[in-house]
C-alpha cells in the first residue's frame, strides 16, 4: 500500500514507518493520522512484520504536532471529534501487539510527544527535542497526553511540561524517564532496530502476552490485572513456545521459538 505522508519500509521482519510531510516539519493532519491508522491495521496482520520503528523524516523533526492550520479553524464539534478520532488511533498503538519503538529525530512536540507517548518504549537521538506546548495555543492536548506524561513521569513532572509548555532536550528527557534512552543522531535508527531485535529474539507469544499485560492491566485495579496476568500465565502452558524455551534452558542451548 503507498501512502501520501509516510512511508513504510519492511526489512528483516523490522517495518520501519517514516513520517513524511518535510515542509511542515511532520506535523500530523487528518489526512496523516488516517494515514497512520491505516499503516497499523495493515502491520498487524502482516505475517512479515514483528516489530515496528516510527521516526520521521528530515534531520530537524520526528513530529512537530498536530497541524496548527487545521486546530485553528476547528469548531468545538469538530475539536472533540478530532481529539477523540487521534485518542483512537494512537490507542491502537499503544496495543499494537507487536513492539513499537518511537526513533525520535528531532522535534517531538504535542501531537509528536503524544505519538511517542503512544509508542511502547522511546529512543531519542541526542538532538531531539520534546514537549508538549499546547498551552501556548490556548489549547491542550487532544492526543492521550494529559494522561499518558503523568502515568510515564509522574504527576508533578508532567504537569510542568504541560503547564509551562516548554521543550526539554534528550538529556533532560532521559533524566526524567520520558525516552529510555539517547544515542548519537547518526545512530538513532541502527541503535533502535538493535533494541527491537533484542526483544524480537524472545518468544513471540511471550512478547505479545506481555504487551496485552500491561497495556490491558494498568487500566484495571492491581488485583484485577494480577488475575489478567495469572490466566495469561495460564494460557501460556499451552504453547510450544514455552515447552521449548523451558527444555532449551535446561539443555543448555539457544531455544527456537515457532510461535506456535
Ligand atoms: N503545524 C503546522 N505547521 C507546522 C507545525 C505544526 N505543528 N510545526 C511547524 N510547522 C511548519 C511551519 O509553519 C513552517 O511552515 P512554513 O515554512 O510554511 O511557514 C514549517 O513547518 C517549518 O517550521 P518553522 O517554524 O519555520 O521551523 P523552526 O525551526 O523555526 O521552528 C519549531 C521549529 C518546531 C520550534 C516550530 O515550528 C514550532 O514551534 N512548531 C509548532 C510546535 C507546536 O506548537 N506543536 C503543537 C501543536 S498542537
Amino acid at each position: 500500500m503507498s501512502y501520501k505522508n509516510l512511508e513504510i519500509e519492511t526489512r528483516d521482519g523490522i517495518a520501519r514507518l517514516t513520517l513524511r510531510r518535510p515542509e511542515k516539519l511532520n506535523a500530523l493532519n487528518d489526512e496523516t493520522m488516517g494515514e497512520i491508522e491505516s499503516a497499523f491495521e495493515a502491520l498487524r496482520v502482516a505475517a512479515d512484520v514483528h516489530g515496528v520503528i516510527v521516526t520521521g523524516s528530515g534531520e530537524k523533526a520526528f513530529v512537530a504536532g498536530a497541524d496548527i492550520g487545521e486546530l485553528s479553524a476547528q469548531t468545538p464539534v469538530e475539536g472533540r471529534a478530532r481529539a477523540m478520532r487521534g485518542q483512537r488511533i494512537f490507542d491502537a498503538i499503544e496495543r499494537f501487539p507487536k513492539p513499537v519503538i518511537a526513533a525520535i529525530n528531532g522535534f517531538a512536540l504535542g501531537g509528536g510527544c503524544e505519538l511517542a507517548l503512544a509508542c511502547h518504549v522511546r529512543v531519542a537521538s541526542d538532538t531531539a527535542k520534546l514537549g508538549q506546548p499546547e498551552v501556548k495555543l490556548g489549547i491542550l492536548c487532544g492526543y492521550g497526553g494529559t494522561q499518558r506524561l503523568p502515568r510515564l513521569v509522574g504527576r508533578g513532572r508532567a504537569l510542568e511540561l504541560l503547564l509551562t509548555g516548554e521543550m526539554i532536550d534528550a538529556a533532560e528527557a532521559l533524566r526524567i524517564g520520558l525516552v529510555n534512552r539517547v544515542v548519537p543522531r547518526e545512530k538513532l535508527l541502527e541503535e533502535s532496530e538493535a533494541l527491537l531485535r533484542k526483544m524480537l529474539a524472545n518468544g513471540p507469544v511471550s512478547l505479545r502476552f506481555t504487551l496485552q499485560a500491561v497495556a490491558a492491566g494498568l487500566d484495571m485495579p492491581l488485583a484485577q490485572a494480577q488475575e489478567y496476568e495469572a490466566t495469561l500465565f495460564g494460557l501460556i502452558c499451552t504453547t510450544e513456545d514455552m515447552k521449548e524455551g523451558t527444555r532449551a534452558f535446561l539443555e543448555k542451548r539457544p531455544p527456537r521459538f515457532q510461535d506456535k
